[in-house]
């Protein structure tokens, strides 16, 4: 994919498709009124009888349209004008480069102003084209056998108009929205995958691979040995059940001129979920393979880093097993010490997730990182509690949280934070051991962070519960890349202080 800017010249523009923004019940922009202009007055006329009323989401394809270098126009609806945000921007564009994927056309030009839109400056004008625009264009890597339509032709986008003192900044934006869209593809292929192929190995080996391709990446593995050294009990009880070996990843990047401490991000891996001991339900079983999500962000965050040369150090961690039933597998009652020395009484072998965690949470402290935020699918409370449209974030910092929340809104991957206070931590009391791996139906979320709280005391660390959000059910099963735009915001942002 290539992207740049234009800054004059529509109408000479070398492009097979002008995209041009129309807005609901408004007088044309300029892009429109010069391709107007040079057409010969028929996209006001078409506009007047009220053929394209610029609806949010809409959009017509007008062949044949002369006076123009490009052959084609393409109108995307921009909606109410009064109401125009990046919000809107980016569901224009997101319905233009779907109308341009159904069609062979190989390079368009977004003619699409913003007037007063406060939160698109330039750099979030080229960002949003060039994340969305390869967003759009994803294809699940699917394994039926009937041959597949042909993909996408769209390989070369320019975005405009900006003004030529905005031209530097809108390029960083095309930048870095396609690294984004290229990050998100990474955690969306690997999500994807069928658990029998996304197996921690292979997680391990994309993560070796990203250490082939950047000189500025190390990757160590540790095997269930090395996971024994360590003492990672709690780890070591969720893999008891299965017979495919776990894998703990190191991928560290270290930026140019970088502050020492790093950003720790820490990834839950569970390549299939069946509950253990505690059995999940059948039905949707079968996207328990999401739950290596959060792995699959702290992948596609450290490739981001290193395609973009962050100038910061980032370490990703993934405690990568299944977790399955058994006659090995940890039972219901069993009593495990973690790497910190902590015991755990396991009470539900299905809240898995924070087991893995705890112990990732504690070897990141070897790294003395400036902050660590770990990334799971945890809870269905945390569905119950926000749904689809925001991960849920806790934080013993509420500077950290803030910043995750200004992130996700920024990059229009959002999370919202709950209220991580001490009452929740005392839910997880155990009669047996120094707390309980599960802390009853109320608070879900929250509990499960107070749980993973107990292992980060005395550091900067927050929690992001994507389980409603890096994936969706349903007939359009498939992950969502949420939340690596999210994380890449986070990151580029701590660059830029
Ligand atoms: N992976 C699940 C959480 C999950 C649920 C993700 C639904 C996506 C959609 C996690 O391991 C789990 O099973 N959590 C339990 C915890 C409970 C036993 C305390 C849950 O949420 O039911
Ligand atoms: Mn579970
Ligand atoms: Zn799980």
């Amino acid at each position: 994919m290539q992207f740049d800017v234009w800054t004059k010249g529509l109408v000479t523009l070398e492009t097979e498709c002008i995209v041009l923004g129309i807005f609901d019940e408004a007088e044309l922009t300029d892009e429109a009124r010069t391709v107007d202009t040079a057409a010969g007055g028929v996209l006001a006329k078409l506009v007047a009888r009220g053929d394209f009323p610029g609806r949010s989401g809409e959009t017509l394809l007008l062949a044949n349209i002369s006076g123009l270098k490009s052959p084609r126009v393409l109108l995307t609806g921009l909606g109410a004008q009064k109401n125009f945000s990046r919000k809107s921007f980016r569901k224009a564009i997101a319905a233009a480069v779907a109308a341009l994927a159904r069609t062979r056309i190989e390079s368009a030009a977004f003619a699409v102003s913003r007037p007063a839109a406060k939160d698109l400056d330039d750099y979030y004008f080229g960002r949003v084209i060039a994340e969305v625009t390869g967003s759009g264009l994803y294809r699940v890597n699917d394994l039926k056998t009937a041959k597949k339509p042909k993909p996408p032709a769209l390989a070369n986008v320019l975005a405009g108009p900006v003004r030529a003192n905005g031209a530097t900044a809108a390029r960083r934006g095309l930048t870095h929205g396609a690294a984004i869209a290229a990050a998100a593809k990474v955690q969306r292929d690997l999500g994807n995958l069928p658990g029998n192929v996304c197996t921690p190995s292979y997680l391990a080996d994309q993560a070796r691979a990203l250490a082939k391709s950047h000189s500025s990446v190390k990757v160590t593995v540790l095997d269930e040995a090395g996971i024994r050294k360590e003492k990672m009990g709690c780890f070591l009880a969720v893999t008891k059940g299965s017979a495919e070996p776990p894998r703990f990843i190191v991928i560290e990047y270290k930026g140019p001129k970088a502050p020492k401490a790093p950003v720790v991000l820490v990834g839950k891996g569970i390549t299939f979920d069946t509950g253990g001991i505690s059995l999940k339900d059948p039905p949707a079983m079968d996207e328990m393979k999401y739950d290596m999500s959060g792995s699959a962000a702290v992948i596609a965050s450290l490739t981001l880093a290193a395609e973009l040369r962050l100038p910061l150090n980032v370490v990703g961690l993934i405690a990568s097993c299944e977790n399955m039933p058994g006659s090995k597998a940890v039972k219901p009652g069993d009593i495990v010490t973690s790497a910190s020395g902590q015991t755990v009484e396991i009470l539900n072998t299905d809240a898995e997730g924070r087991l893995v965690l705890c112990d990732a949470l504690h070897y990141a402290r070897r790294f003395e990182p400036a902050v660590i935020v770990d990334i799971a699918t945890l809870t269905g409370a945390c569905v119950v509690a926000l749904g689809s449209h925001h991960a849920g974030c806790m934080s013993n910092d509420d500077a950290l949280a803030r910043e995750l929340v200004a992130a996700g809104q920024r990059a229009d991957d959002r999370c919202w934070q709950l209220p991580l206070t001490e009452e929740y931590g005392e839910q997880l009391k155990s009669n047996f051991a120094d707390f309980a791996n599960i802390g009853g139906r109320e608070g879900g979320a929250i509990t499960a962070a107070a749980f993973l709280g107990k292992f980060t005391q005395g550091l900067k660390w927050a929690h992001l519960d994507v389980a409603g959000t890096a994936y969706v059910g349903g007939a359009n099963k498939g992950s969502t890349g949420r939340p690596t735009p999210l994380l890449a915001d986070f990151l580029i942002h701590r660059t830029s202080r």
